[in-house]
């Protein structure tokens, strides 16, 4: 899909809509209230409703060394994030800081870490071809409750129609800023059979999982990634990729975890 023998406009528009679904944001951190909404108008994490992190002690999100927040992540360990590598990768662990327990950004609430190693998956290439993730090492352990991880034994987890929550500080609507506080949005799993039918050869089953409704208004959003999808305390995906955010039948793309959980503990 993204490789067209003739590039049309409209497929040159695509390649560069999808080539931004997944990059990390790098806007500033305002909220801006989503616009009117219409067909063709972006949709408002879309979907999503205010949260507390006091909700989901594991919920943390990265800053850059400029203190801006580009993506999301778990607590998996006391002293290890779970973040999608599109987040951690080419960056040095002396860029890159956690914050933890902090619903607004804009308050000094919860701490702050620096990062002392960063492990991405060797299998990384880019998000459409799966092992989107990436072990962020600490320099100190954190007195919080850690996200249990989904093992392959957690396939009831992954069936069609089951209900997760995702959450974040991304943008609350295509094309916005990133949020100043927390945002969670529940999203039903969809079946690998139609999430290929929708993305062709970008799905890789057994890497990726996807979520949302058919008719789009609820999803992750940039500034997202790397942010968890759970259901309950578990943690089932990884906000990876989407094309724009919250589309009729456009799901959004996550890191499969149970795929990937013996790496992971590798880690711990
Ligand atoms: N890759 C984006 C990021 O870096 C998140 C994309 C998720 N998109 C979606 N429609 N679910 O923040």
């Amino acid at each position: 899909m993204r490789q067209r023998v003739r590039p049309s406009r409209p497929a040159a528009l695509f390649a560069v809509l999808a080539l931004w679904a997944v990059l990390p944001v790098t806007a500033a951190a305002v909220e801006q209230p989503p616009p009117e909404m219409s067909s063709s108008a972006p949709r408002p994490i879309v979907g999503g409703e205010p949260a507390e992190v006091s909700e989901y002690p594991w919920a943390v999100y990265l800053v850059d060394s400029s203190g801006q927040q580009f993506c999301g992540g778990a607590l998996v360990d006391a002293d290890k994030v779970l973040t999608a590598a599109h987040c951690a990768v080419d960056r040095r662990p002396a860029g890159l800081r956690v914050v933890a327990g902090r619903t607004h950004k804009n308050s000094q609430q919860g701490t702050t870490v620096g990062v002392g190693d960063v492990w991405v998956h060797p299998d990384y290439v880019t998000p459409y071809r799966g092992a989107d993730v990436a072990v962020l090492a600490l320099d100190r352990a954190l007195s919080r409750s850690t996200a249990g991880l989904a093992t392959p034994s957690d396939e009831d987890l992954y069936r069609e129609n089951t209900r997760a929550t995702v959450l974040g500080w991304g943008a609350r609507f295509e094309g916005g800023q990133t949020a100043e506080r927390l945002r969670r949005a529940t999203v039903p799993v969809i079946a690998d059979a139609d999430c290929a039918a929708t993305y062709g050869r970008n799905f890789v089953a057994n890497a990726m999982v996807c979520a949302g409704y058919p008719e789009g208004g609820v999803d992750a959003c940039q500034g997202d990634s790397g942010g968890p999808l759970v259901v309950g305390d578990k943690l089932i995906g990884l906000v990876s990729w989407g094309v724009g955010c919250a589309r009729p039948g456009k799901p959004g793309v996550y890191t499969e975890v149970a795929t990937y959980v013996d790496r992971i503990r590798a880690r711990f």
